[in-house]
């Protein structure tokens, strides 16, 4: 659909820019002739307002409240399909037929060991390590290990490092987590399904039988659906940029990893838990939003607001449910945290200033109560989103290498600096 263009002025000059429609959602004005036709650039630190490329594969509107990979709802794909259904479809564009996805999961178990080296790789880091440390790290370190695939202009190579980091990312997760608490490595198990195999790599030991609770299984692989995409956020911006210069997969995922785990991106939901428990019980809530409110004060609720979302984030809506079946699986009655969240939750709801500036809970808030009843520590949350979310950030990175005009990311500034200035020698300055 052709879209009349936009007339820019600038220094009294009318520029004409053409506007490009999507399938659905705003349409953009394209700039990029800009600076040669008026020497000026335009300036969105943060990105407020700027699609920085164009992509077919997740949508979210963020003032209804909706989100849709490859088009699909994500409350259906959390309802009726499992993670490595929503990995092909992330990765391919469409769901698979009943042979495709046999394939896939298929392929996706036989890389699930990695390099028997790596665990030499991992004797070097210090027990206390927080394990997204190790996880950027060992991410990074996959390029040392697979040179046959690191080879980007090679589709092949292309498919088998995302398969590769799809099926090893619960591997290092879980051997990031068990190298923290001094436990051997346990072997992924293949005939086991995708997330069953993550939580007993996690929670088995060599001396005793281990069999995941399905409710428990299946409640993970749902919060892996709903992290596994979601547009062109911080740290899938990171792996677009990084992969922009023709970086290997394994570099750029990690690029991805070590900006996820900011508390004010998927550091959010371990952030938001110790926030539960420093707030301890239901009474002292008003303090807490006394608190985020004060402009004289820098703490903000974590789990609450959303660079795009100005309405209910839907995830959170799917992972409250998930939280209740998780809690009632294993017996939790009185969760004092969850009841810290419930008020906290309906306090804020009601308050004018969360009202006004659009602040609703976001998946953050309800993950880590479900992640830490099943026995995962604060420090493994960020690592369960990296897992789920590398995904999304394969499928974005090879959507960028896939298009003929990409090209190297390099954003331009509003120099501030000193103007030019000549050399004073050291006996010279005062
Ligand atoms: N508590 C109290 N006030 C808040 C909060 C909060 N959590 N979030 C935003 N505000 C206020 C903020 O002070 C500002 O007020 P004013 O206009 O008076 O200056 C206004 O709301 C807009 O905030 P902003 O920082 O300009 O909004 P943003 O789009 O840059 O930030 C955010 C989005 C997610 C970083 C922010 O809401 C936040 O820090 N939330 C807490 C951290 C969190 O839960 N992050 C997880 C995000 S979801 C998972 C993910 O994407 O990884």
């Amino acid at each position: 659909m052709s879209l009349p263009t936009s007339t820019l002025t600038v220094n009294g000059r009318a520029v004409e820019m053409p506007t490009k429609a999507g399938t659905i959602g705003p349409s953009v004005i394209d700039i990029s002739k800009l600076y040669a036709q008026t020497g000026q650039f335009t300036y969105d630190p943060g990105f407020t307002s700027t699609a920085s490329c164009e992509s077919k594969i997740t949508y979210i509107d963020g003032d209804e409240g909706v989100l849709l990979y490859r088009g699909y709802p994500i409350e259906q794909l959390a309802e009726h399909g499992d993670f490595l259904e929503t990995c092909y479809l992330l990765l391919y564009g469409e769901l698979p037929t009943a042979a495709q996805k046999a394939d896939f999961d298929y392929r996706v178990t036989r890389h699930t060991m990695v390099h028997d080296q790596m665990n030499r790789f991992f004797q070097g880091f210090r027990r206390d390590a927080h394990p997204m440390a190790v996880m950027v790290a060992s991410v990074g370190a996959l390029s040392a290990f697979y040179h046959d695939s690191t080879d980007i202009t090679d589709e092949k190579q292309r498919m088998i490092a995302s398969m590769r980091m799809i099926a090893k990312m619960p591997t290092l997760a879980a051997m990031a987590y068990k190298y923290t608490i001094g436990q051997p490595f346990i072997y992924p198990k293949n005939d086991l399904d995708y997330t069953s195999n993550f939580l007993r790599m996690c929670f088995a030991v060599p001396c005793e039988e281990y069999q995941a609770n399905p409710v428990l299984s299946r409640a993970l692989d749902r919060i892996f659906i709903l992290h596994a995409d979601h547009e062109q956020n911080a740290s899938t911006s990171t792996v677009r940029l990084a992969g922009s210069s023709g970086a290997n997969p394994f570099a750029c995922i990690a690029a991805g990893i070590a900006c996820l785990w900011g508390p004010a991106h998927g550091g959010a939901n371990e952030a938001a838990l110790k926030m539960l428990a420093e707030i301890g019980t239901p009474e002292r809530v008003s303090e807490y939003v006394a608190k985020a409110k004060d402009k004289n004060d820098p703490f903000r609720l974590m789990g609450f607001g959303h660079r795009v979302y100005k309405n209910y984030d839907p995830r959170a809506r799917i992972m409250q449910k998930t939280t209740h079946e998780v809690l009632s699986e294993l017996g939790i009655k009185d969760d004092p945290l969850l009841d810290v969240a419930m008020e906290l939750e309906q306090i804020a709801l009601k308050d004018e200033y969360f009202i006004e500036k659009k602040l609703y809970p976001n998946i953050d808030f309800y993950s880590g109560i479900t992640l830490k009843a099943m026995g995962f520590p604060t420090s493994m949350f960020t690592v369960l989103f990296a897992l789920a979310r590398t995904v999304g950030w394969i499928s974005q990175w090879a959507e960028m290498i896939e298009d003929p005009s990409q090209k190297i990311g390099r954003p331009r500034q509003l120099y501030t600096g000193a103007p030019k200035r000549d050399y004073v020698t050291m006996a010279q300055r005062g």
